[in-house]
């Protein structure tokens, strides 16, 4: 393929962005949690090529992106625990679960021929506009080959796919910083955390009035892809350290000496939109076959999401 292009994030760029993805090419673009591989989520072809520039395994399936309720309820089949949901957190960082409709359109690929699909409205200006522009749903993983740690500015989707996709449209950083929560339902209807992200797990249960039961990354792999090594860096990363060790490179979180601080003032959101960028920085800066010592982080709010992707960054890889 070409050379990856910079799109513009202006009406021009959004109508080739848009003309691109319509055409079945591949455009990665900003969310508010992350930047998005996305592919016209009805065409096969385009959908197969998201796997194949990630080198993700066919089996994981993708999340649809629309640009409002309206379209999501034209995909599946929405209970009024879900309703409720998107209500409350639409456009955002939420991906909902659901039984999908007949005839929704989406191509196989996108569900892994799963009877569910995986729905988002993003809230990012950009993805909205682009959304609309494209008028269907946008298949979008994160931009980032399979495994390592996902993008939250667009020179991190160049580093990882460059020459592997049509383009990549410039929106700066991503204020949110990790991926969407993933809610699912059980047989009985009782709402499922399937992926802790950029919504706390306290919000949700706040708007259903029930506590979630966590069936997803923790227990069961109800969402494929969610037990093995990801996010990596380079470095090898050695969890809740009280202190770094001779030799390592700390990452701190609240007060204390370190290399690169998550954040200084110990504030769960801008940790989550630091983590990112800065498991990369420290990877840059560490050197090779160093380790990354990642301060304790309290496991609440937004820290769940952080933990669980910490978690993955540290796990033995394949
Ligand atoms: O914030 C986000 O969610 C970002 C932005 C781009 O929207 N996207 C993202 O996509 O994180 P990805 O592909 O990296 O993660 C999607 C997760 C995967 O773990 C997949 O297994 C799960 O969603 N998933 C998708 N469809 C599913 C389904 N029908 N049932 C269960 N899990 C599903
Ligand atoms: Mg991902």
């Amino acid at each position: 393929m070409d050379k990856t292009r910079l799109i513009a994030p202006d009406e021009a760029g959004l109508a080739r962005a848009a003309a691109l993805i319509r055409a079945g090419q591949l455009v990665a673009f900003p969310t508010e949690t992350v930047y998005g591989l996305g592919a016209d989520a009805r065409n096969d072809r385009a959908v197969a090529a998201i796997f194949d520039a990630k080198g993700r395994p066919r089996f994981n399936p993708l999340i649809a992106h629309v640009a409002d309720v309206g379209a999501a309820r034209a995909l599946a089949h929405f209970t009024p625990q879900a309703e409720a949901l998107a209500a409350a957190f639409w456009p955002g960082p939420l991906t909902l679960v659901l039984a999908q409709r007949e005839g929704a359109g989406i191509s196989p690929l996108v569900t892994a021929d799963l009877p569910t699909v995986a729905i988002r409205v993003p809230a990012h200006p950009l993805a909205r506009a682009l959304l609309r522009a494209v008028g269907g749903p946008v298949a979008a993983p994160s931009a980032n080959p399979s495994g390592r740690i996902s993008p939250t500015r667009a020179e991190h989707v160049i580093d990882g796919l460059s020459g592997r996709i049509a383009g990549v449209i410039e929106g700066g950083a991503c204020a949110v910083g990790v991926e969407s929560t993933i809610i699912g339902f059980d047989a009985s209807g009782s709402a499922v955390l399937l992926r802790p992200g950029g919504i706390s797990a306290e919000a949700i249960e706040a708007v259903l009035g029930a506590p979630l039961s966590s069936g997803g990354s923790a227990t069961a792999p109800t969402a494929p892809g969610q037990l093995e090594s990801h996010y990596a860096p380079e470095a090898a990363v050695r969890l809740a350290a009280k202190d770094a060790r001779p030799g390592e490179f700390r990452l701190g979180f609240g007060p204390g000496a370190s290399d690169l601080n998550l954040s200084p003032s110990g504030d769960l959101i801008e940790a989550a939109a630091n983590l990112f960028h800065y498991l990369r920085e420290a990877d840059h800066r560490a050197g090779a076959g160093a380790v990354i010592a990642v301060a304790p982080i309290p496991d609440t709010g937004l820290g769940r999401a952080i933990n669980d992707r910490l978690r993955r960054a540290a796990a033995p890889r394949p």
